[in-house]
């Protein structure tokens, strides 16, 4: 596992990954004539994809694979809770991938980006497809904008301000993962690299528009209340008195009640094939 807490971020990886679901579906429709018979999700967390997979190929064997027991605990509720079919596998990656067993699809959320070596990774993940499976990598997603460019308080700007310091603490979050080695993050290329052919990526929007209903409005409340702990002591104090008061929630203008929050954001789906 890496060095973060991924358990305690359960609440926020539930609510988030159902936020941005309809993109997942959007992304199986590509791949609808396809029958996967196995499917493994690397990397699920709670689930959100791995249950939208089993709903989806219904004759499918879908197993949800991730470090963390807590959140494939989640997982296992979710699915019961959606009357689908799930199985739950630990495992720590890479190393862990290795008795998996071969998959007709083979699906990573945004996981690829916390192992040290990413070529690595996908050159593992590669070595789980069946002949002719398809590997479906999501990385490389826009960041989100939520909120008006000048909020009516404070200096206007304020997200794409938080967005710089996070590529900051993104970089060094990969520089002080175990085994780091900096790749050019071209995802096609190092498909192609770990052997794979037919690669093409294709971006989904998810798009909330305003008003926003209770769950994304809760998404994007604990994503930011997320940042505003990351963020202590990198953004300036005007900004993080702006965001205090972003995330008080009996402030007309915070995000619990101001009536022009909106979610926008895309999510780039790599897909790529084992030869047949
Ligand atoms: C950003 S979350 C993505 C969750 C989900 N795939 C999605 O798209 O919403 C990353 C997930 O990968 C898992 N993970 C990250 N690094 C891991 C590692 N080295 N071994 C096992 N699981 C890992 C975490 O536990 C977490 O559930």
């Amino acid at each position: 596992m890496t060095h973060m807490d991924w358990a305690a971020m359960a609440d926020m990886l539930e609510l988030e990954g159902e936020t941005h679901s309809p993109y997942v579906r959007q992304a199986l429709d590509e791949l609808r004539d396809s029958r996967p018979r196995r499917i493994l999700d690397i990397g699920s967390g709670p689930g959100v994809a791995a249950c939208r997979m089993a709903e989806v190929f219904p004759d499918a064997e879908v197993t949800a694979v991730d470090g963390s027991p807590e959140l494939l605990q989640r997982a296992e509720k979710r699915a019961a809770r959606l009357g689908v079919s799930l199985r739950t596998r630990v495992a720590s990656f890479p190393e862990g991938l290795a008795d998996l067993g071969r998959a007709d699809l083979v699906w990573s959320g945004q996981v690829v980006h916390h192992v040290g070596d990413q070529q690595d990774a996908l050159n593992r993940l590669a070595g789980l497809l069946e002949p002719g499976g398809v590997l479906a990598v999501v990385e490389g997603e826009l960041p989100a904008r939520s909120l008006p460019r000048d909020l009516g308080f404070g200096r206007p700007g304020l997200q794409a301000r938080m967005d710089a310091t996070r590529e900051e603490r993104f970089s060094q979050m990969r520089s002080e993962l175990p085994g780091s080695v900096r790749v050019v993050e071209d995802w096609p290329s190092m498909l192609r690299a770990a052997g794979l052919i037919s690669v093409r990526s294709k971006s989904f929007l998810v798009d909330h528009p305003a008003p926003l209903a209770e769950g994304p409005r809760a998404s994007v409340a604990r994503y930011l209340g997320q940042r505003r702990t990351m963020l202590d002591g990198t953004l300036d104090a005007e900004d993080l008195a702006t965001l205090d008061r972003l995330l008080d929630p009996t402030d007309p203008e915070g995000v619990a009640l101001r009536p022009d929050l909106f979610l926008l954001t895309a999510k780039t789906v790599h897909y790529a094939h084992l030869p047949a």
